[in-house]
Parts: C-alpha cells; sequence; structure tokens
C-alpha cells in the first residue's frame, strides 16, 4: 500500500483502504477502482490523497495505531459530544494501542475540509496516546491524556462558525474568542462527573506554552500538566499537517522540524523527544524524491528517522538511506505532500495588474527541512529559489543577476550568512532586501545584520503566518541609500 497525493491519483488505480466522510458515511469503499469521477471529488472535497496498493507497493504494510471501527465511533461521539461515549471510546483506543508491538502513527489520516474539528480530535487522541504510552505513563494517566485530547476543542462549538470558518485574517475580537475556547471547552465538562479534574485541567491548559506565552492563563513549565504539554505539542503537529482554507499542510518531517524549533519554548522537551519516537518524519508508503534526482516510496523504518528504506521508481530496487554506502551522500529532499499550487492562488496573482510579476526570492540555508518550511510558508505567491550554501547563493547571483529578497540563516559550513551578504552588497547593491532567519539571537550578531543592510531579522522557529507577514513587509520597505 502506499499514499498518493490527490493530484497524482489516476484513473484504474485501487484503493487500498476506504475513504471516510462524515456525511456519506463511506464515501468510497477499499477495493474501489479510482474513476475519473471520484477522483474529481476527492480534490473538490478537499482530501490531501488517497491509500492506493499497486505492484511496487503491494507487500508494504502500513499499520492502524487504532482500529478503523473505533477511529469512526471516536469522530461520532466528539461530534454529538458525547461525554459517556468518549470515555468508552477512549478505553478501546488506549486498548488498540496496548496491542502493538511498536508505537508508531504510521498512517496518515484522510479528511476531508468539512471534516476537520471532529477528524483533528481523533487524530490528536492517537498522537497523544502514543506519547503517552511510550512515556509509559500510569495507566490511568493515559487513560485521562486520551479523554482529554478527545475533548479539548469541544468549546470550539459554542464560538460563531463564521468566526471558525473565516478565511480572511480575524480582528482582535474574534481573535479573543477563539482563545476562549480552552476555557468553554472546561465549562462543558464543569458539571459532569464522569471526567475527573486532571481530565478537566488537561484540556484547559492544551494552549499554554512552556514559556508562560500561551492562553488563556499564562502559565508555564511545571504549572502545565503532562497531559496538556502532550496535548499541545500534537495538537499543533496535526494542525500544520492538515489541509485548511487558508493554507496548504506541511509534509510530516517540516511540521516535526517546526515543533522540535519550539522545543523549551513552546513545548516541552521530553515530550517532543517522544513524539520523534512515535511519528515517523517519514511515514512508510509515502513518496520522497532523492538528491540524486530519484524517486521512490518509503518501504520501511530504519534507527535513522530521516534515512528509511526506499523503494526506487519504476525498478523496485530498494536502498537502505541509512547503510548503503552508495548513498551516504544522497538525502530526501521533498515528501509526501507534495504541495501543488492552487487555482486560488494563481488568480489571486493575476489580480495584481499593478504588478503581474512574481517577486523573486532566495532562500538559503544549509538545513533542507528549514528550506523547506520557509518555501511552504511563502508558497504560492512567489518564485522562490532554495539554496543550500551561502557560496551556492554568490554563485547563483552571478549566474542569473539578483532576486528580490534574500532570507538568509546565519549559522552555515564554509561562509556564514552575515559575511556573504556583506561579499554581496559589492555585486548587487542595495536594491535586493535581505531578511535574516536565523536561530542566532546575539547582540553582536544583530548589530552585525543591520551594517549589513538587511531589512528584518527573525528568530527561528517562526510561525508560517508570521514569516508570510515579515516577508511582505520587507518587499515592500523602501531602502534608504
Ligand atoms: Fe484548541
Ligand atoms: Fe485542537
Amino acid at each position: 500500500m502506499r499514499f498518493v497525493a490527490v493530484d497524482n491519483l489516476e484513473p484504474g488505480m485501487i484503493l487500498a483502504r476506504k475513504i471516510i466522510n462524515r456525511n456519506v458515511v463511506s464515501m468510497l469503499q477499499k477495493g474501489v477502482v479510482l474513476t475519473d469521477t471520484n477522483i474529481a471529488r476527492l480534490k473538490t472535497n478537499g482530501y490531501l490523497g488517497a491509500y492506493i496498493t499497486d505492484s511496487i507497493s503491494a507487500d508494504i504494510i502500513i499499520g492502524e495505531t487504532i482500529s478503523e471501527k473505533t477511529f469512526e465511533e471516536g469522530i461520532a461521539a466528539v461530534e454529538d459530544a458525547d461525554v459517556g461515549r468518549i470515555i468508552d471510546v477512549a478505553r478501546d483506543m488506549v486498548e488498540d494501542i496496548s496491542e502493538l508491538d511498536r508505537i508508531s502513527v504510521d498512517m496518515l489520516d484522510l479528511r476531508s475540509f468539512d471534516d476537520y474539528t471532529y477528524h483533528h480530535s481523533v487524530n490528536v487522541a492517537v498522537y497523544a496516546l502514543a506519547v503517552a504510552a511510550k512515556m509509559e505513563l500510569p495507566e490511568e494517566k493515559i487513560q485521562e491524556t486520551a479523554v482529554a485530547a478527545l475533548c479539548h476543542d469541544l468549546g470550539k462549538t459554542k464560538i460563531d462558525p463564521a468566526i471558525i470558518n473565516k478565511k480572511g485574517r480575524l480582528n482582535d475580537d474574534e481573535f479573543e474568542e477563539i482563545r476562549r475556547h480552552p476555557q468553554y471547552s472546561y465549562d462543558m465538562l464543569y458539571d459532569n462527573n464522569l471526567i475527573s479534574s486532571n481530565v478537566r485541567q488537561a484540556v484547559i491548559c492544551h494552549h499554554e506554552n512552556e514559556n508562560g506565552s500561551g492562553y488563556p492563563n499564562g502559565k508555564e513549565g511545571d504549572e502545565i500538566p503532562l497531559a496538556a504539554k502532550i496535548i499541545h505539542a500534537v495538537d499543533v503537529y496535526d494542525a500544520l499537517t492538515s489541509r485548511r482554507a487558508y493554507k496548504e499542510p506541511y509534509a510530516p518531517v517540516d511540521a516535526l522540524e517546526y515543533i522540535i524549533g519550539g522545543q523549551g519554548i513552546l513545548f516541552d522537551r521530553k515530550v517532543v523527544e517522544t513524539m520523534l519516537e512515535v511519528i515517523p518524519a517519514y511515514p512508510p508508503g509515502m513518496d520522497v524524491i532523492l538528491s540524486n534526482g530519484e524517486r521512490g516510496v518509503v518501504a520501511a523504518h530504519t534507527k535513522n528517522a530521516a534515512r528509511p528504506v526506499i523503494r526506487i521508481f519504476p525498478d523496485g530496487r530498494e536502498v537502505d538511506l541509512s547503510k548503503n554506502e552508495g548513498y551516504s551522500s544522497v538525502f530526501i529532499t521533498s515528501s509526501g505532500l507534495l504541495v501543488q499550487e492552487s487555482k486560488d492562488v494563481e488568480v489571486l496573482n493575476e489580480d495584481r495588474s499593478d504588478d503581474n510579476r512574481k517577486k523573486r526570492i532566495v532562500v538559503v540555508d544549509d538545513s533542507s527541512i528549514s528550506r523547506g518550511q520557509t518555501q511552504s510558508a511563502l508558497f504560492g505567491d512567489y518564485e522562490i529559489t532554495t539554496l543550500e550554501s551561502a557560496v551556492a547563493c554568490l554563485n547563483y547571483i552571478k549566474a542569473k543577476g539578483a532576486p528580490d529578497l534574500i532570507i538568509m540563516d546565519i549559522e552555515m559550513p564554509m561562509l556564514d550568512g552575515v559575511t556573504a551578504v556583506e561579499k554581496l552588497r559589492g555585486m548587487i547593491g542595495n536594491d535586493t532586501k535581505i531578511v535574516f532567519l536565523t536561530a542566532v539571537a546575539d547582540r553582536d550578531t544583530v548589530i552585525r545584520c543591520k551594517k549589513a543592510g538587511a531589512v528584518d531579522y527573525i528568530l527561528k522557529p517562526v510561525n508560517p503566518v508570521y514569516l508570510r507577514e515579515r516577508v511582505s513587509i520587507a518587499l515592500d520597505k523602501n531602502l534608504e541609500r
């Protein structure tokens, strides 16, 4: 079985797993041969893709973390906000997980736009349970974590759907209202004697950050219960990997990298470490492109999460990236949910009649994951070139001329970002805007960056929405000459 992104589905492919939709009970059954019509239906419903079976992937087995039946019961119980059934489902989930030989959430959840909230709650419960079980918490705590995860966003039903589903930017009042949902969830559970105070505490704290910058109460560190810390991190992971009306999904590896970047700031370190053990960066069945240009599908895990076994297309040859020496310098450049440019974005771009040309941005970063994150944050609006070193950037600019903006990392082997920009200024003058995107924050470096003519200095990890905004401001800024 393998996962195929919706744009790559073709008539004749055979579904390896049924596609559920709460409005249609089962939209397409396992074993169905896809036609143009049902592929079109999957697209209009906003599905990311489907699991199919074919000769190259027939023996790739992707284990379920919880059974399909438990998953569907979870969706129904959350939709009805039926606490008694939620507790039953949580018990079934704990049982399903306890029977696994190896805890790993390998199966992507396939969901449509309109199913978001309920699928989200069940997914968060699956991930949270996997983390809690891997941490070997006492069974009672694991059960509480599962119940709290299923209930964490119940309070969103108290908020006007027009705010929840709003595509544009939220105003201050709307934002405040959204931030009340943990309290609303807590209130909905308050009088229910089936729910312990531990569960209620985990629910109300699921948006609290390690450094106290979260909401609703700004709790920090040990003030936040462990179950809430677990739910918080996996909640963000699930949100990042889902497609929403206003954003394309992150591939698992990029979402994990974002979570890693938030360790100790947003998320508990131990929770993040455990997440990396139970959520694969490259799940089996995922399409990948290698840095040598070969394409393939992830066939199996290895001990090294970044270097799984790949079955190469079209011949089906298998390469263990963690062992095969011929592949020691080959790495995975992109995986799975390859972001496709959507029609809407193209239309939006055409509408900007005053400047039809897409602005050119060069992203320089030695981490492929950071490059991918920046690229997906800016997806659609710009022509983006990614380069893995400052030296490559100098060569690129010599060959292709100056772009409108360079987003530059600082700490890179060979040539650091600040020195590179100092050199670049001699080559390209001041027309190209430079934004540093870095984890380095010492005062001397910041001063050097300013001197080199940077228009902005952004610290990693960066929220993609914030990055988009800063980039658009940077491009509008007029440099003093
Ligand atoms: Fe939430
Ligand atoms: Fe959530």
